[in-house]
């Protein structure tokens, strides 16, 4: 399942990140790309070594993790790898799936939250293959895209300007995506009959069914 949080980050929240990323120093994206993704991989990140660094993760972490539609729609472990990615002059990440493990963690969802003004670059959309066809974002700034780690993703080439984004890695509590995407129908339909008509006998069925349900799956 792929689905978008828009405005996870405002405006404000979006603009103090990028005055503090336009100060800070970068190093070649390569470093941290499989030897496959390597030869296709062209762009800059954050220096983890960077003293705001860690702040800034700690900041865009926190508010993923507290988003409901992710902790619905995602059911996160943990977000177990978070980087800032910097692309301009003509840089790109050709097609590529990424690492099934990171430091040890299993890659269910990969997430891009989008930092830069869309009007202030051209290119840079993120284009994810499904079975028969493919699809291109390029969200507002505050914006996040999350996709699954298993899908065949590019970044296309930024022609012009400059595309910051936050990018992570969630190793989601329920593996199965087919059982996760269940999970989060029935939260949906549960939370929506609550809102229409309160906790009705239907309701307590739905969230007996949905706990049980989370009981079996979870991993
Ligand atoms: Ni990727």
């Amino acid at each position: 399942m792929l689905f978008t949080i828009p405005d996870l980050l405002s405006a404000e929240a979006v603009a103090d990140l990028i005055a503090q990323l336009e100060q800070a120093d970068t190093v070649d994206g390569k470093t941290t790309a499989g030897w496959h993704a390597k030869t296709v991989k062209q762009n800059q990140q954050l220096d983890p070594k960077h003293p705001a660094t860690a702040a800034m993760i700690d900041q865009v972490h926190q508010v993923t993790l507290k988003h409901p539609l992710f902790q619905s729609a995602a059911r996160p472990r943990r977000i177990h790898t978070l980087r800032f990615n910097r692309y301009s002059d003509g840089m790109a990440y050709g097609r590529h799936t990424d690492s099934a493990l990171m430091s040890g963690f299993r890659s269910d969802l990969s997430f891009t939250l989008f930092l830069s003004d869309p009007d202030s670059y051209e290119g840079g959309e993120l284009v994810v293959e499904g079975a028969d066809s493919e699809q291109a974002y390029k969200l507002q700034a505050g914006s996040m895209l999350v996709y699954p780690s298993s899908s065949l993703h590019r970044v296309e080439p930024v022609v012009s300007g400059v595309r910051w984004a936050a990018i992570g890695w969630v190793q989601s509590q329920v593996r199965d995506p087919a059982a996760r995407e269940i999970l989060f129908e029935l939260d949906t339909a549960r939370r929506s009959l609550f809102a229409q008509y309160g906790k009705t006998d239907e309701f307590d069925l739905i969230t007996k069914s949905l706990n049980n349900l989370v009981r079996r799956w979870v991993d």
